[in-house]
């Protein structure tokens, strides 16, 4: 199995937990690389079994919360029909900005298998607890 993190991100937390991500999937077996929206490896999002996609929350901080810089997710291609999860970092509160993700990533085929919301300064342990839930998850798939 094959896998691709992408990830949109504006001071790097995001990217930060992108990368854990794809470490911990490839320790898991799960062989997986690692892009930005602005430059996505086509070839390995085409060879991908299971496409994560990450992003921060966008709002007014304790309100209006949405998923940043969704215009560059939205025009991802060859999604379809793939295996998804999705996470998203945030400082004080997600809101809704993970349920919007989904909504998003399912508008454009992904069939979503699993979800987390990452405060900022816990990208290590929570990117990590995410990976065995989607780990857990793909064998269901
Ligand atoms: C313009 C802007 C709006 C933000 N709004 C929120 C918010 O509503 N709630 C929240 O918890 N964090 C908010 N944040 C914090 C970011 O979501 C958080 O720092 C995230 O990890 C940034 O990811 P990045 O480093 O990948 O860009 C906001 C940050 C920016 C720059």
């Amino acid at each position: 199995m094959k896998g691709i993190v992408i990830y949109e991100s504006l001071t790097g937390n995001t990217a930060k937990a992108g990368w854990v991500i794809a470490e911990e999937l490839t320790r898991s077996g799960i062989e997986t690389v690692c892009c930005s929206t602005k430059d996505v490896d086509m070839q390995a999002l085409s060879d991908a079994d299971l496409v994560v996609i990450g992003t921060w929350t966008d709002g007014l901080i304790l309100a209006g919360q949405r998923p940043g810089g969704v215009g560059r997710i939205s025009q991802l291609p060859v999604i379809e029909g793939k295996t998804t999860a999705v996470y998203c970092t945030y400082a004080i509160k997600a809101g809704k900005t993970l349920e919007k993700l989904t909504g998003v990533v399912t508008r454009l085929g992904g069939n979503v298998i699993g979800g987390a919301t990452i405060r900022r300064d816990r990208i290590e342990s929570s990117a990590s607890e995410f990976v065995d839930r989607v780990v857990a998850a793909t064998q269901y798939a």
